[in-house]
């Protein structure tokens, strides 16, 4: 088969390698060259991924059979229902149904009106005086986002972000005085994790659990960004998340998507939703309609076992063979290598020298974001995240430590967190949801509308996979 891959970044390489090897044709339309997407692909066209259009027209120029659209902005501006009206069966869900991502307050409004649970307390206030009350009405500490897409970036954490309410407020009203839309929420305490599933009209079929590393230095200091790195563990779910806590999660997508089902929007694509796992269960912080960049990583690497290219034209088609929905059992660690200073001033224009035959032959997988080309084996870093490196091992930390033996064999001025995948992250993952879940731990301020908890995890140690 022969798709169109809309978007030129590291998750977007990891979806044409992933069809390629299941022996699919891929042609790329994306904005930049990305010297791991050109390796790949039968054919690479530049264009404004946004032109619903333009991008409707590459794929009747390129005879494609089917798209997929990696990023969130192209979902937002509609390409999919350009792509679906040219008669492209597409892996993406239409404008309408994809600002379950790109407006925070339709996604929220529209799970309170099908009563789904496990949503924080929230509010959307309309103006700086609802805003002000609003503030003074949250008991306890409070969360800022914005409506709309930030790429990660906009939404401020009491605690983190700001300190004083009267600075969220601050912030919460400029952007209302912008002529923006503002959601205020309490701010939950846990450990997030995400969970991304298959979406069509056969069902919701979901991938391995991931934790994502948002923050842009170690020890999660550092502004909030797209994601610093991620990882998945063995047995798809996570070291702090037993399967009682990912299939509630689980449950939230399926109600979710029966909610946008029940007002006619209908969803063909990945969904992907960014849990925090608190004393009271999961809950939701947001939905994206595409696979996240990294954690879509590293669920790609683990798909082999079956057909990826029959797997997404199912989707696309509106019938997927659940016998497709299968990743291999191993943890995965991906890792970010970003220009320094990422996040807040990035320093872009930086060459990378990378070994890349060396780095695959220790077991580790490469893939390209915002790099361009800059002779044999060396890249030239942009702005945003330029390298991913993926290691896979039985034990979380194992894979860790494979993407870091692997940096010797990159050279030049980047920024990696090294903490991502480590044992004493993990460690301290698990004892502070052991804390917030032991039966002393205080109540706290969570919603009626999420779940009790489960029995604590085991107080005997944590599992196996941290000590391995
Ligand atoms: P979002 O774009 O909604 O996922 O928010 C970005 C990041 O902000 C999340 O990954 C969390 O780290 C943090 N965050 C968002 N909402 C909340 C919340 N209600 N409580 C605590 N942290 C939050
Ligand atoms: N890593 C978070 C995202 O893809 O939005």
């Amino acid at each position: 088969m022969r798709f169109l891959v809309v978007g030129g970044g590291a998750r977007e390489h990891a979806i044409a390698a992933t069809l390629v090897r299941a022996d699919a044709e891929v042609v790329v339309a994306s904005a930049n060259a990305n010297p791991g997407l050109d390796r790949v692909a039968a054919a690479s066209v530049r264009v404004d991924p946004t032109d619903g259009a333009r991008v409707a027209r590459v794929a009747a120029e390129q005879h494609v059979e089917a798209a997929v659209i990696g990023p969130e902005a192209p979902l937002a501006a509609g390409v999919a229902d350009a792509l679906r009206a040219a008669e492209v069966p597409t892996v993406g869900p239409d404008r309408a149904a994809a600002r379950i991502e790109s407006s925070k307050q339709f996604c929220r409004d529209l799970l309170a009106r099908h009563h789904v649970g496990g949503q924080p307390r929230w509010v959307a206030p309309a103006s700086v005086e609802e805003a002000d009350r609003a503030v003074a009405d949250f008991p306890a500490a409070f969360v800022v986002k914005p409506s709309g897409l930030t790429a990660g970036k906009g939404v401020w954490v009491q605690g983190s972000d700001f300190t004083d309410p009267k600075e969220g407020a601050a912030y919460a009203k400029s952007i209302l005085l912008q002529g923006g839309r503002v959601l205020l929420e309490e701010k939950l305490v846990g450990v997030e994790f995400s969970l991304m599933a298959f979406v069509t009209d056969s069902g919701v079929y979901p991938m391995p659990a991931v934790q994502d590393f948002k923050r842009a230095l170690e020890g999660n200091q550092g502004g909030n960004t797209g994601g610093m790195g991620s990882y998945s563990q063995r047995d798809h779910l996570l070291p702090f998340l037993p399967a009682a806590d990912r299939d509630r999660a689980l449950a939230i997508l399926e109600s979710s998507v029966a909610a946008l089902r029940a007002e006619g929007l209908s969803y063909r694509g990945i969904l992907y939703g960014g849990f925090m796992l608190t004393a009271s269960g999961p809950v939701l912080l947001e939905f994206n309609a595409r696979f996240g960049d990294p954690e879509g990583i590293n669920a790609l690497v683990l798909y082999e076992e079956g057909d990826f290219a029959e797997l997404l034209a199912g989707v696309a088609a509106g019938r997927v063979d659940p016998n497709l929905v299968s990743f291999r059992l191993r943890a995965t660690v991906t890792k970010y290598l970003v220009p320094p200073g990422y996040g807040d001033r990035p320093r872009s224009g930086g060459l990378l020298s990378v070994d890349e035959g060396a780095i695959e032959a220790a077991g580790v997988r490469v893939f390209y974001g915002s790099v361009e080309a800059a002779g044999p084996g060396v890249v030239r870093l942009g702005t945003s995240r330029g390298v991913a490196l993926v290691g896979e091992a039985s034990a979380i930390h194992e894979a860790g430590s494979r993407v870091e033996s692997a940096l010797r064999f990159v050279s030049g001025d980047y920024y990696v967190r090294h903490d991502i995948g480590t044992k004493d992250d993990l460690a301290r993952r698990w004892e502070h949801l052991r804390r917030l879940r032991a039966p002393t731990a205080k109540p706290s301020p969570l919603p009626l509308s999420v779940a009790p908890p489960d029995a604590p995890p085991s107080s005997a140690g944590p599992p196996e996979q941290l000590l391995g």
